[in-house]
């Protein structure tokens, strides 16, 4: 997607030859008008998936699910990682290591709002190591429902997480492809940027 990877050389800022800083667009502040293009290129992508629900998780996944279930028509639920005062019962939940932050953690959703006969989108803001994709797909399989694809903004393609995502099988759509940080220098999957 050639608006966002534009934002990301424009805005972005590489922090180390693994972690590059979209807190001006994606991450902190929100630019809602690349939002609405996100979901527009989701639902675009993911439009003869039949789907019903979109599952993302807090935090930074929620701007560009919304912006999707807005286009699709469809609701959209995050996964919280921290316990919450209302949400005590009938939850499905995943454990997630994050290799970035060295840290694990439960993730939960209601079971009330996912049913069997769900198609389910997951939409998520980075893909670095895939285990946050995967405790959202195992949430949505515990619920008895399909998962129809991933969506994902930006695609850290030098880690191991699209690759974990494939061998599950679904369609995974990444809008943004990172091949490489090294140097201070965003690279593309397909183009060079200084
Ligand atoms: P994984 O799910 O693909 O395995 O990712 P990982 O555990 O490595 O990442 C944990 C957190 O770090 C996630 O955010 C993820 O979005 C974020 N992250 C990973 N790589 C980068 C990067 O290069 N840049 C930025 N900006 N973030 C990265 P989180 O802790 O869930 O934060 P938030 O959603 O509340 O913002």
């Amino acid at each position: 997607m050639e608006l966002l990877k534009q934002k990301i050389i424009e805005e972005g800022t590489v922090l180390s030859d693994e972690v590059l800083k979209v807190d001006a667009f994606l991450n902190h502040q929100i630019d809602p008008e690349l939002m609405m293009a996100i979901g527009n290129e989701f639902a675009s992508l993911f439009q003869n998936e039949g789907i019903t629900k979109i599952v993302t998780i807090e935090s930074s996944g929620i701007a560009p699910a919304v912006m999707t279930g807005l286009k699709l028509g469809v609701p959209v639920i995050f996964a919280r990682k921290r316990q919450s005062l209302t949400l005590t019962e009938n939850l499905l939940t995943a454990s997630v290591y994050s290799f970035t932050k060295k840290t694990e953690s439960t993730i939960a959703v209601s079971a009330t709002h996912i049913s069997k006969n769900d198609r389910v989108l997951v939409i998520d803001d980075f893909l670095a190591n895939g285990q946050a994709a995967k405790g959202l797909v195992s949430i949505i399989e515990q619920a008895g429902a399909n998962v129809s694809g991933i969506g994902i903004v930006i695609e850290k393609s030098f880690q191991n997480g699209r690759s974990e995502l494939d061998e599950l099988g679904h369609k995974v759509e990444s809008l943004a492809r990172i091949q490489s940080l090294t140097g201070g220098q965003v690279t593309f999957l397909e183009e060079v940027h200084s």
